[in-house]
């Protein structure tokens, strides 16, 4: 009997661990796919006519004008580059970021392919960027700006403009709750964001994370270039 335990014990390690071997093979080849799919759809040009259709499914939660919602569970996306917007959207597809509502929308029955991703980016990211209204109180504001200029200008740019050639995403006119919201859960390092930056905002502290949402949802939006 003793030995029975001893067995089934083993078999269960056994297949605990390659459980665990086959789900961290899973996420290296979704992510893997995820760059693939990124790779093709950035050398593609989208087509925005095309992308307009796409767009429909996409309205009904980000809004026809591409600004999202004014509670901030929905992102602003108009105007955003149109490398960031791909990546993002293959970011979903992959789990390397993981959002129930996206994964379900951004899924390959909407968005077939690389052709897909490239063509409704290329008519999100020619949408007029939206101001969110941002109107938080001046100290917070003033405070933001400074953890802003100390910690992500360097990456983000001066007027929180990204790089759409380092792929880098523009900050300016996101939504302050969307922010705040996504910002707290990469320092607790739910899986929204790379490591890179859980790290940082880990670092920046709680206070200094609503200020930078604050400071930037007051700026004004820049389109992205052509
Ligand atoms: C049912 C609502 C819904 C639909 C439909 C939807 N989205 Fe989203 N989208 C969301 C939510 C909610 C988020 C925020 C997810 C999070 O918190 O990480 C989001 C996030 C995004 C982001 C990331 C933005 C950022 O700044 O991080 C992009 C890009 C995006 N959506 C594009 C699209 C596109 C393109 C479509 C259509 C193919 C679409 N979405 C359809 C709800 C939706
Ligand atoms: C070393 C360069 C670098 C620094 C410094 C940096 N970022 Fe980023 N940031 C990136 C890159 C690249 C991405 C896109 C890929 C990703 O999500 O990691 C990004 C993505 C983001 C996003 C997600 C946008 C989205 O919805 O996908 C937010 C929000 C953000 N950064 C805020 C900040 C803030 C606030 C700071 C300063 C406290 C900061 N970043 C500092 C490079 C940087």
């Amino acid at each position: 009997m003793r030995s029975l335990g001893i067995i089934v014990a083993f078999l269960s390690l056994v297949l605990a661990s390659s459980a665990f071997a086959a789900s961290a093979a899973a996420a290296r080849g979704a992510a893997a796919a995820a760059r693939a799919e990124f790779a093709a759809a950035v050398g593609m040009p989208g087509d925005s006519a095309r992308g307009a259709l796409l767009y429909r499914t996409c309205a009904a939660c980000h809004a026809p004008n591409g600004g999202g919602t004014d509670n901030g569970i929905v992102p602003a996306i108009a105007g955003q580059h149109a490398r960031v917007l791909i990546e993002q959207l293959a970011d979903f597809r992959s789990g390397e970021r993981s959002d129930a509502t996206m994964e379900h929308f951004g899924d390959r029955q909407r968005l077939a392919g690389p052709q897909a991703l490239a063509d409704v980016a290329k008519y999100v990211s020619q949408l007029p960027p939206v101001a969110s209204g941002g109107s938080g109180d001046g100290a917070a504001v003033e405070r933001g700006a400074g953890a802003y200029g100390r910690a992500c200008a360097r990456c983000h740019g001066a007027a929180a403009e990204g790089d759409a050639a380092k792929r880098v995403p523009r900050l300016a006119g996101q939504r302050q709750v969307y922010l705040s919201r996504q910002l707290h859960a990469a320092a607790e390092r739910r899986p929204r964001m790379r490591a890179q930056h859980a790290q940082l905002f880990k670092r920046t502290g709680p206070r200094d994370l609503d200020d930078l949402a604050v400071y930037l949802a007051s700026l004004m939006p820049i389109a992205a270039p052509r």
